[in-house]
């Protein structure tokens, strides 16, 4: 029997699309609030004895994952064989370690979470700093897709003598492998945060590249203080204005508006949040593929 596709908060092209990359059936599910905004979930499709794919990115994801969670606990409930979850962009990766007495691992507590509720999870570029493997806090198996083809297939389509540029050390892992594939140069900048709002990177060392324009890559784009403390130190070294490319863009409200402000030619991301941009890098083929492996 075909695998059948739900998701709670994506569009219905991105659904469609996924759906159709995996030939796999769209399912529906009834989803709202009561008036006390509770959850009511109800599922319309025939889930017993198929595969079920959750099909859902966990950015603002507090909101989303109390429904995930009851959808696919019903789910198996009505007999569904096995529940996965696609989640393009994985949060509470950044919570990793104790950083201030008091707090927790969230990270690790978040894995729980999703351990005891999913059959597999299959994401996009994980924020894995001091974690380094997923499965060192997942207990379901994982699958850790990588943009870095369609990124560097995008900078080497529309940028002209790119040098590319980490803000920071754990930057690297997906920096070189860019470079390699655009076969363009690269730099890593030490980064220091002093609290959400507050980053300082170091001065690049830009000498040999005056000529060429900085792409500055990162995994995540949040507050995008990260992309404005590196795009400021290259204002001061009179480069030709940088162009932002990550992976995951979660953005805080005006966080596209400041990066600009500060100086970017342009920001891009892969297609793993939806906001209201106009332009993505594609990873639709990438997620297909990862799934497939998971429910074959
Ligand atoms: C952190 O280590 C990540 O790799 C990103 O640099 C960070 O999440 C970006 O966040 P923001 O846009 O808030 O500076």
């Amino acid at each position: 029997m075909k695998p059948i596709l739900f998701s709670l908060f994506e569009s219905d092209a991105k659904k469609n699309a996924l759906a159709n990359a995996l030939s796999a059936d769209v399912g529906k599910i009834e989803i709202r609030n009561f008036p006390d905004q509770e959850s009511y979930l109800r599922f319309e499709s025939d889930v017993a004895d198929r595969d079920i794919i959750f099909y859902d990115t966990l950015s603002n994801v507090n909101k989303k994952i109390i429904p995930l969670l009851f959808s696919a606990r019903i789910a198996k409930s009505l007999g569904a064989k096995r529940v996965g979850l696609c989640a393009p962009y994985l949060a509470y990766m950044r919570q990793d370690k104790i950083f201030h007495p008091g707090e927790g691992i969230n990270a690790r507590y978040f894995a729980e979470i999703i351990s005891a509720h999913f059959d597999w999870l299959v994401t996009v570029d994980p924020h894995l700093h001091r974690i380094h493997n997923l499965n060192a806090i997942y207990t379901i198996p994982t699958c850790v897709l990588h943009a870095t083809l369609p990124m560097s297939q995008w900078i080497t389509e529309n940028i002209n003598n790119a040098v590319l540029i980490g803000p920071d050390a754990e930057s690297v892992q997906w920096v070189s492998e860019i470079a390699t594939q655009c076969n363009a140069p690269y730099l890593i900048l030490t980064k220091k945060r002093f609290s959400d709002r507050h980053v300082e990177v170091s001065i690049p060392a830009m000498e040999k590249y005056t000529d060429h324009t900085p792409v500055l890559i990162d995994d995540i784009i949040s507050s995008g203080e990260t992309m404005i403390a590196a795009i400021l130190k290259l204002k001061k070294l009179n480069t030709h204005a940088p162009v932002c490319v990550a992976v995951h863009g979660v953005f805080d409200p005006s966080a596209s508006e400041k990066i600009v402000q500060a100086g970017a030619k342009k920001i891009i991301t892969c297609d793993t949040i939806n906001q209201n941009e106009k332009e993505f890098i594609q990873i639709e083929a990438i997620l297909a593929h990862g799934i497939k492996k998971q429910i074959a």
